[in-house]
């Protein structure tokens, strides 16, 4: 079957869906050789995919292992997903704030890949944080608390691994219907009614273009709505960094800051926007209410939300302006990768992440500076990293 099913994908003929289901099953039951799989995925990659085939993929990824149920919980079950970018702490903010509104929030993240930061690595900074709670721990902090945030448990989505595993190798990630079904197979598997998408584009993320960004957003809205999901779709600015936190412990606290109302503006108004709830959503971010749900959540994921306030425990060396202007532009791929040269974020999945380190961004495009003027807190770690984060930090400001 698989022979016939590569040369289908070879001269670009769709597939039936009975097909696409066989292929995902013997993927995951090991019937397919991984040659096989490279050859199917390369062949997806040049020839493309229809709509319909892609939704018949994410349907298939999705129910290739187990997925959530919350029956007895009173819904809505709502969540949000980033496709990356630097200082993105949204998450972090947006499911306490939902929960805050009514809303139950089942949130599963996964880590940070590269220069954009992962939500887990992010949380875990908080000691005693737990991103592995079981499904029967979830399901209690998601009742008594309405939202949790947690990596992937049980066995949710194992084709996705296993497609996912073999892009990398093969080269072929960069393909809008398997970048789709990729996202949406993990997402789907929460038993979700609603899912926000937010698509970051610009030098810090993984859409560089308007365009790229576009075709996946989308294709995202198409395939989610086909999969019987409520979609909401945004495409959202990746040029400059969010908010001035970067930097795992630096971004929690900037998300605690901003779930009590002082958070750069620029942060509260996309969570505001992507909570899709208006002035209610910033009040709840005001009158403690988005924070109290923090704190819960934080609680039942074994974490000590006091601890959330604190910022880094690494070592701050403090840049200086070299000139007098206005900043112009803050080139977030250059920020992204002085964090990353710090110890922020991992080469490889299993590398471990230094908390502290990252950069505290004390100007932002728009801000008037002055020579000898105070531009950013770089955190480190015994000056790990330093001698290349700080040209990599400077060359990102423009200031005339
Ligand atoms: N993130 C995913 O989860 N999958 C992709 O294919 C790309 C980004």
């Amino acid at each position: 079957m698989i022979e016939q099913w590569l040369e289908q994908r070879a001269r670009g003929e769709e597939q039936r869906q009975e097909d696409i289901a066989g292929f995902v099953t013997g993927v995951v039951e090991g019937s397919i050789s991984p040659a096989q799989i490279g050859a199917w995925l390369a062949f997806v990659f040049t020839r493309g995919m229809s709509a319909q085939e892609t939704v018949w993929l994410t349907e298939a990824m999705t129910q290739s292992g187990d997925t959530l149920s919350w029956d007895g919980l009173e819904g809505p079950f709502v969540d949000k997903h980033s496709t990356g970018g630097i200082g993105d702490k949204v998450s972090l903010v947006l499911a306490p704030l939902w929960a805050a509104l009514g809303q139950r929030v089942p949130m599963l993240s996964g880590r940070g890949l590269g220069i954009t930061g992962g939500t887990l690595d992010k949380l875990e900074a908080i000691p005693g944080y737990r991103t592995d709670l079981s499904v029967p721990e979830l399901r209690t902090v998601l009742d008594e608390v309405g939202c949790f945030i947690n990596g992937q448990t049980g066995d949710l989505a194992p084709a996705d691994r296993i497609l996912y595993a073999t892009r990398n190798e093969t080269g072929t990630v960069a393909s809008v219907p398997l970048i789709t079904a990729s996202i949406l197979s993990k997402k789907l598997v929460e038993g979700l009614d609603l899912l926000v998408m937010d698509v970051k584009c610009g030098s810090g993320a993984f859409m560089k273009t308007q365009a790229e960004a576009e075709a996946l957003a989308e294709s995202l809205e198409r395939v989610g709505t086909g999969a019987g999901v409520e979609m909401r779709v945004r495409l959202t600015d990746m040029s400059t960094p969010l908010g001035c936190g970067i930097g795992n412990a630096l971004e929690v606290q900037e998300a605690a800051q901003c779930l009590q109302g002082q958070g750069p503006q620029d942060l509260e108004d996309l969570v505001v926007e992507l909570s899709g709830m208006g002035e209610a959503g910033r009040q709840a971010l005001r009158d403690g209410s988005a924070f109290a749900k923090w704190q819960g959540m934080v609680r039942g994921h074994g974490g000590d939300p006091e601890a959330s306030l604190h910022g880094s425990d690494a070592t701050k060396m403090v840049l200086q302006s070299t000139h007098s202007g206005q900043v112009q532009s803050l080139d977030a791929g250059g920020i992204g990768r002085a964090a990353f040269v710090l110890g922020a974020g991992r080469r490889h999945a299993t590398d471990p992440v230094h908390f502290g380190v990252g950069l505290q961004l004390l100007k932002k495009p728009g801000d008037p500076v002055h020579a000898g003027e105070d531009l950013v807190e770089i955190w480190h770690a015994q000056g790990h990293g330093l001698e290349e984060a700080q040209p990599a930090v400077e060359a990102a400001y423009h200031i005339k």
